[in-house]
């Protein structure tokens, strides 16, 4: 015991914090170039629009916007979320529970479905801080093997043969850390296998509206069959703002009564004034056009980092182009250890994410992540010169 008596859960002794936020806290330094964090450009955030949001809310629905309120959510935030996911698969208010953020979706599916022991199966790599967040609540990870198009199927069903999992934890567009995304055929044959084995899925998807080129693709829940057996989850975080911590799960059936008493143990509710905020700008703004301008932008960045990136990269390396989404994902192959390469980068002033943090099994330890949307073309351009610098092969 240590001298303040508290004794830590075994869950809490166990899980430890996120590697991808450590480094972010040592990278924070202003003269640093980061392609570390999935961070949104702060310049093309509608400031404007959010403002005349706030103030409205504060203005003509403050008594309400102050108060405590249900748990599910605010029924206009429920509604304009439902409208947009319509576009997908047939949604009603209903169906939704308004979340802190995506990252509380991930704590509450995890809350209500897992016992300790309990086995999530997850692509390789995956979503670090869904492996944090399914741990805590004493799940076990099992990784499925997984190739350009995400998990592939018939690992997928060996892996559910032998370790009945509770649930498939899955990312299919423009997947954190990869940027990969499933294509139909592969969520078609995926869908099949969850419906055969009847084992539920939890789609998290705060990437699919940033869609640079390509045609979009129907989410796994729209699949005939697969609305019930999944819980879908969007975010504003990446379309709207991360800061105003709104995010939505989408389901059917008793499990969205676990998850709003799950809601109503962490924190009663998700703040009112966030969620009339977005709910007026969603009602009163145009997303489509500001995803629009921001996935222009973003598509210019992507094609400046991986460009400028391809040339510096050792001959075994190999990089992907994503179709839209924040991250690029190198494999560089051979000896190289991106984690020995990081300290170099930043003393060079440039950071980027070593991949072996986003394995729940054998890392790759040649892999690392760029996220392309916080800087812009010529930002990144300096910032690749930088870690020129760093490599050394
Ligand atoms: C795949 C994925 N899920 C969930 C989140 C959490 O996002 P938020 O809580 O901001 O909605 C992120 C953030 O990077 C993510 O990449």
């Amino acid at each position: 015991m240590n001298a303040s008596g508290f004794r830590l859960s075994t869950r809490f002794a166990e899980v430890k914090s996120s590697p991808v936020r450590d480094i972010l806290s040592v990278v924070g330094r202003e003269e640093v170039i980061s392609f570390a964090g999935g961070i949104p450009d702060a310049n093309l955030f509608e400031t404007d629009d959010f403002a005349a949001a706030f103030d409205y809310v504060l203005t003509h629905q403050a008594k309400r916007a102050l108060q405590y309120a249900s748990t599910p959510g605010e029924p206009e935030l429920r509604e304009q979320v439902a409208a947009r996911l319509n576009r997908q698969l047939p949604t009603t208010a209903e169906d939704i529970q308004v979340t802190s953020g995506s990252q509380e979706g991930l704590f509450l599916v995890g809350m209500a479905l897992l016992d300790a022991g309990d086995v999530v199966l997850v692509e390789q790599p995956t979503y670090l801080a869904a492996v944090q967040a399914f741990s805590l609540a004493g799940a076990r990870l099992v990784s499925v093997a997984s190739d350009d198009a995400g998990v592939l199927p018939d690992e997928l069903a060996a892996a559910i043969a032998e370790h009945r999992p509770k649930f498939v934890y899955l990312v299919p567009n423009f997947q954190n850390p990869t940027g990969r995304t499933m294509p139909a055929t592969r969520r078609e044959a995926v869908a099949e296998i969850l419906l055969r084995t009847g084992t539920p899925l939890l789609e998290d998807d705060p990437y699919g509206e940033l869609r640079f080129d390509g045609d979009p693709v129907a989410p796994l829940a729209a699949l005939p069959g697969m609305a019930a057996q999944t819980v879908l989850q969007n975010s504003a975080s990446k379309t709207m703002a991360p800061g105003v911590r709104i995010g939505w799960l989408r389901a059917e059936g008793p499990i969205l009564r676990a998850l709003e008493v799950g809601k109503q143990a962490v924190g009663l509710q998700t703040a009112v004034t966030d969620q009339l905020a977005v709910a007026h700008y969603l009602a009163n703004c145009d997303l489509d056009a500001h995803i629009a301008k921001v996935a222009a932008a973003y598509g210019q960045r992507r094609d400046a980092m991986v460009d400028g990136l391809l040339p510096l990269l050792p001959a075994t390396a190999k990089l992907n182009r994503p179709e839209g989404g924040m991250f690029l994902w190198a494999e560089l192959g051979g000896t190289v250890n991106t984690a020995e390469v990081l300290p170099r980068a930043i003393d060079a002033g440039v950071a980027f994410v070593p991949g072996w943090p986003f394995y729940a099994a054998d890392p790759d330890h040649s892999t690392m992540r760029l996220s392309f949307v916080t800087n812009t073309p010529d930002v990144i351009a300096e910032g690749l010169t930088r870690l020129a610098r760093a490599f050394d092969w």
